[in-house]
């Protein structure tokens, strides 16, 4: 059993309970975030804390989360519940209204904070080293994806699809250019050996793994750049991965059934992972 977080009480997850008018059930009206924890220690937490706040101020909520506060609750549930690798899942959502109404409910009504954690298997390690299969499909998500918001049922209708191709997962395509995937961002490495992936704007989540990639390709010296590019592109490319803090890099070595380079995962995705988790754990929070 595992013990959870709920506005300001630790208990059994079987008791955590929220009110059925709190705006997060009833409207998605809730942001997340999802921080890698490897051997036992928080991986970039500072940068996930400051995209919760980012998101808290992109949706008018009226309060801003504590950071020093919620890292302790971070800790104290790694230590409560012996996390060793895993991840921890956060979410905020505007509160408990006491009834439906599109309008937001005064500003003092106060949110609902909750954070449990989640342990991670060898098998999904081991997975995503060997490659994942992805197909593409239409992006018919909201136009602020850059927002990380609990409103995540069409990803997880085109992983459900995906699942139906025989894929792994869908990389998602907004007028014929790749944005990200369901829940990672997307890269490729061209024929020339460049690593490219999408710049920022409001059509993907700004990946902290991916700006933490793009770090670790400016250390090894790789030359990158930053601009959309086609489903045709990314068959073609010599490599492909994507990025998250679930998933660390994971090769991608097919895209619609095309095999990426040797079908096997490139050199580029392992090193850029092996740097990452190198200075990831160098600057982890215990
Ligand atoms: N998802 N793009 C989308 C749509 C995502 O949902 C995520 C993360 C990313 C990668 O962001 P980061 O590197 O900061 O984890 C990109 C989390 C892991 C999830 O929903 O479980």
């Amino acid at each position: 059993m595992r013990t959870v977080y709920l506005n300001g009480e630790y208990i059994p997850d079987t008791e955590a309970k929220v009110s059925i008018f709190d705006r997060g059930f009833l409207f998605a009206d809730a942001i997340y975030e999802v921080t890698l924890v490897l051997d036992g220690k928080l991986i970039d937490f500072p940068n996930h804390m400051q995209r919760l706040k980012r998101s808290a101020r992109e949706l008018q909520f009226p309060f801003v989360p504590d950071v020093d506060q919620l890292l302790e609750v971070h800790r104290e549930l790694i230590r409560r519940n012996g996390l060793v690798d895993g991840q921890i899942y956060i979410q905020i959502t505007r509160g408990n209204a006491l009834d439906r109404d599109f309008a937001f409910p005064p500003a003092d009504t106060p949110g609902t904070i909750l954070m449990f954690t989640q342990v991670r298997t060898a098998a999904l390690d081991q997975a995503m080293k060997s490659g994942k299969a992805v197909v593409t499909m239409a992006d018919l998500r909201w136009q602020r994806s850059d927002i990380k918001t609990v409103q995540l049922l069409y990803s997880s209708i085109a992983k459900m699809e995906a699942g139906r191709k025989r894929a792994d997962d869908a990389w998602l395509v907004r007028d014929g250019l790749i944005t990200e995937g369901t829940n990672n961002n997307a890269f490729i490495v061209t024929k020339d050996g460049r690593l490219v992936t999408r710049p920022l704007s409001t059509d993907i989540l700004h990946g902290i793994t991916r700006k933490a990639v793009l770090d670790c390709a400016k250390e090894m010296g790789l030359e990158f750049v930053e601009r959309t590019f086609s489903v045709e592109e990314a068959r073609q490319a010599k490599e492909a991965f994507s990025t998250s803090a679930t998933t660390i890099v994971a090769a991608v070595t097919s895209i619609d059934g095309v095999v990426i380079g040797d079908g096997k995962p490139g050199p580029v995705g392992a090193k850029l992972r092996e740097i990452y988790l190198r200075k990831g754990l160098d600057a982890a929070i215990g």
